[in-house]
């Protein structure tokens, strides 16, 4: 036993699993790719953006992938580095923004937020940042495209701390910006790197590294022309900046700041050396009752944070994405599913990796294993081989978009139900009740492509064509404190609904629709999540 509880910590230890979060075109297919080439897990620059690129030819996933072209869903991806295990769970882009993206998060142990140096913090980011500020998680920053004319690296600075609220500590600063961008100085390290250029199909980066401080004459003479700019912005930083503290980046209340070019590799072997020692392992989680959960014990235990249905159109195929969070994973364990619990073999468990998959006999804490799954379990669920814990339900977050149920053509309305309600187990689509329309039937939905999603669905599964029509609400809050349905007159610009456990939701065209309809109501406050019951 003790011989398995080392070998875990040790596995543990060496795990780094995280998230990227930006806004679409910041880059981040191409920083997953380079994290990928330099752990060897693709062998050529340009695997990860095929995928990206033409999902027509290979992809067996969900058939309205094929249709549009694009990634419903978010994968798991992994690489070694550095003798760590890195393991990056992919969160899709905004036209397939959804629940999952927000999901995945909650699996994740810190999160890279990668920002495009001429456009700042952009709104994908904002919302996906918020997420990780809820849980607490380390964020680290990687300012992106140094290679083009960006904006002024204080300014991105200062943007950081006012629109996200949370401290930002450069941990390099850039040798000139756009193309006199030549190099990083690495203030933890004291020590230039001055790029003469990289190879984008390779991840090399030709440098030079000269160790000291600004000051010395061999660093200024390498900094040449750029000199007196550089210094003047490091002057700034060292002189009134904030200092970095690790306690506070693993609270989440400062996320210290790279500058670089995922494109051409500046910068980024200095980053990724960081964040892998920064950055935290899988870290003990807190089961309901509060019981804390070590990651070093000899049981199993995870929870779902995602399923995937009809991944492959040939069998009607769920995969449930299970994040571990104790003890080693052995493919044909028998586990407790602590919803029902009954105890599961768990056979057939997958690595994904992208589009392909690899049978997976053991995986560790910080893993992510995709069970093929029956119809059986749910978002959420605690699996366990020994214990009688819990891990928290994962969070619902507020829907954007808004669709009514269209009965009137629906002839099978009892598979109708059926459908809705397993898709909503499975949190592909949130079900509010309408009071007015004599308990009609409203759907939410954080992204747009969750209402396809659900049509295919519905229609290969269940063989029902869903009929909506649209609403113009784009905000749901969960009123807490001592609220009452009088509170709220008839409106046209908010509506009140039920969520699927009657708790009562107000939906409008904008927040501050809601703020004005309670006034004069003291104490109550509108919740962008639901208040656990
Ligand atoms: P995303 O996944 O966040 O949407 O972004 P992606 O990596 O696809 O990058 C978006 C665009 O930005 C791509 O250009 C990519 O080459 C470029 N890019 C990424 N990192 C850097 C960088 O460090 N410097 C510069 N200059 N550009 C960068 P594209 O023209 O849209 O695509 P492609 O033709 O290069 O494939």
């Amino acid at each position: 036993m003790e011989e398995l509880e080392r070998e875990i910590r040790r596995e543990v230890a060496r795990r780094r699993t995280f998230a990227i979060i930006s806004h679409p075109d910041a880059g981040k297919t191409t920083l997953t790719e380079k994290i990928l080439l330099f752990g060897g897990a693709v062998r050529e620059a340009g695997a990860v953006r095929a995928q990206k690129a033409s999902k027509h030819a290979t992809s067996d996933w969900l058939e309205i992938e094929k249709q549009r072209g694009i990634s419903v869903s978010s994968s798991v991806m992994h690489a070694d580095y550095a003798n760590m295990r890195i393991n990056i769970l992919d969160t899709p882009g905004h036209r397939d923004f959804s629940e999952d993206t927000y999901r995945t998060l909650i699996a994740a142990d810190s999160a890279v937020m990668l920002i495009d140096s001429a456009k700042g913090v952009e709104t994908q980011t904002r919302r996906l940042f918020e997420v990780c500020r809820m849980r607490g998680i380390p964020i680290f920053t990687f300012i992106n495209k140094m290679d083009r004319h960006g904006r002024d690296p204080l300014d991105l600075l200062s943007e950081i701390e006012d629109v996200l609220g949370i401290e930002s500590v450069p941990l390099n600063w850039p040798v000139g910006v756009g193309k006199e961008f030549r190099g990083t100085y690495d203030r933890l390290d004291r020590r230039l790197d001055i790029f003469s250029g990289g190879n984008h199909g390779t991840m090399l980066v030709d440098s030079e590294s000269i160790s000291g401080e600004p000051e010395d004459e061999a660093i200024q003479a390498a900094l040449g022309s750029a000199a007196e700019m550089f210094m003047d912005g490091l002057g700034l930083l060292e002189g009134a900046g904030t200092e970095f503290d690790p306690e506070r980046v693993r609270a989440g209340k400062q996320t210290p700041v790279f500058f670089g070019s995922a494109l051409t590799n500046f910068g980024l072997k200095p980053f990724l050396d960081h964040f892998v020692e920064l950055a935290p392992p899988p870290l003990a989680r807190l089961a309901v009752d509060t019981r804390i959960i070590e990651p070093a014990t000899s049981a199993f235990s995870g929870f779902v944070f995602k399923i995937q249905a009809n991944m492959d159109p040939g069998h009607r195929d769920r995969i449930a994405f299970i994040r571990i969070c104790s003890g080693k994973f052995e493919q044909g364990v028998n586990a407790v599913h602590r919803r029902t619990s009954k105890t599961m073999r768990l056979t057939k468990s997958t690595l994904l990796m992208g589009r392909g998959r690899e049978s997976v006999e053991v995986a560790y804490p910080g893993d992510v294993v995709g069970l093929f799954d029956p119809g059986f379990l749910q978002i959420g669920d605690t699996l366990c081989t020994s214990g009688d814990f819990d891990f928290p339900e994962l969070p619902t977050f507020a829907p954007e978009h808004f669709m009514r149920v269209e009965l009137g053509l629906v002839t099978k309305r009892k598979a109708l139900q059926k459908g809705l309600d397993q898709l909503a187990h499975e949190g592909a689509i949130q079900i509010f009740s309408d009071p007015d329309g004599a308990g009609a039937t409203i759907l939410g939905a954080v992204g747009p492509l969750q209402f396809d999603v659900l049509k295919h669905r519905l229609a290969s599964e269940y063989k029902v064509e869903l009929r909506l029509s649209q609403l113009t609400f784009s905000v749901a809050r969960w009123p807490t404190g001592d609220f009452k349905p009088e509170m709220v007159g008839h409106s046209r610009l908010s509506k009140l609904v039920y969520d699927h456990v009657g708790r009562p939701v107000l939906i409008s065209q904008g927040v501050n629709f809601l703020e004005r309809l309670l006034e004069g109501h003291e104490g109550i406050t509108l919740a962008e999540t639901p208040p656990t019951t």
